[in-house]
């Protein structure tokens, strides 16, 4: 869609919601300085991406219906940030993490985000799948940090705060399970965070930072759980949108400018694991450590005491010794 037809069709939206009563296709087609058979075209768009839109003879068009769905119409007005320079998507995709990537790879600014209602193929760590059913917020991030690769590993983190930080803003009281699944506290998962990038040497030319969360309902045949379960008010998913994407903004600015330091205790604070006992295993499942977790280091680390004494580990899956974290993480299988 052209810059000109999307600024029509906003505006189209526009007058739309500034009339509750309704507007007249004549009135639309003035105010706008287009045709009638324009205003035509742009309100079967607008019914398209899900938009109720009445049509009546002599009343002209009402606005009946606002989806419940993460369209940039609906979450660019709410964003405080302005890091956010291009939003795309906002229904059905195959992986926002895909989409943004391609823009990432065709030269897309940092602050590009794409989004979505449902995706066909998420995709979750690990080269799982992330079910991604409608009524949850599927986004992705087009970042292009500076710092060098090694320093870059705790971005993660970063966008995991920035998650638990905005969903705080909406009422929710969860916690982080490092390095960047968000819980509540009786250990069900309520968003997956999936960074990906490209490396060039010491530097990242780009990162995908790809969050899911389920806002709606909770995919049953995993131990997860969704926002509306948590909290008292019914956000719609573009007001849940702009307050996670600020709040990331918020966190990766504070560590471009100053690192992770000043965002550590907030880490910690807000961390499932605490002081728990752990075992730690890589990739292939091999043990990292046993022991209890004493924190989070500068570097975004997992410090886990062993009887061997502390190791800081970088990247490993965690599972509590006495099991409470409850199992399989929410996928697509
Ligand atoms: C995890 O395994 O916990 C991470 C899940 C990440 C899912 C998100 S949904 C938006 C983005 N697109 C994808 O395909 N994956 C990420």
């Amino acid at each position: 869609m052209s810059k000109e037809s999307e600024d029509r069709r906003v505006a189209v939206l526009t007058a739309l919601r500034s009339s509750p009563a309704g507007v007249s296709g004549e009135m639309l087609a003035s105010a706008l300085g287009v045709s009638r058979v324009a205003v035509r075209k742009h309100v079967a768009a607008l019914h398209d991406l899900g938009y109720g839109i009445e049509a009546r003879p002599g009343e002209g068009y009402r606005l009946v219906y606002i989806p419940d769905t993460p369209l940039p119409f609906e979450i660019a007005p709410l964003l405080k940030s302005d890091f956010y320079v291009r939003l795309e998507g906002g229904q059905a995709t195959g992986s926002t993490n895909d989409d943004a990537r391609a823009l990432a790879l065709a030269g897309a600014p940092e602050g590009t985000a794409v989004l979505a209602s449902e995706q066909h193929a998420g995709r979750g760590r690990l080269g799982r799948g992330w079910a991604s059913p409608p009524g949850g917020l599927y986004a992705s991030i087009v970042l292009r940090p500076t710092a060098e690769t090694p320093d870059a590993i705790v971005l993660p983190l970063v966008v995991g705060l920035g998650v638990v930080r905005g969903l705080e803003k909406l009422g929710a009281r969860v916690r982080l399970k490092w390095p960047n699944d968000v819980y509540v506290p009786d250990g069900r998962k309520l968003s997956g965070i999936l960074l990906e990038g490209l490396s060039e040497g010491w530097r990242l030319a780009w990162v995908v930072a790809g969050i899911g969360l389920n806002v709606r309902c909770a995919p049953e045949e995993h131990h997860a759980t969704c926002l509306d379960d948590l909290v008292s008010k019914r956000h719609p998913v573009p007001v849940v949108a702009a307050a996670v994407l600020d709040s990331i903004a918020e966190s990766y600015r504070t560590w471009c400018a100053e690192g992770f330091e000043p965002l550590r205790a907030a880490y910690e604070d807000r961390s499932w694991l605490g002081e728990r006992l752990v075992h730690v295993t890589d990739v292939a499942g091999r043990l990292l450590a046993d022991g209890r977790v004493s924190g989070i280091d500068g570097h975004g680390r997992l410090v886990v005491v062993t009887a061997d004494g502390p190791v800081n580990i970088s990247a490993g899956d965690v599972t509590l010794q006495d099991g409470e974290d409850g199992g399989e993480d929410q996928d697509g299988a």
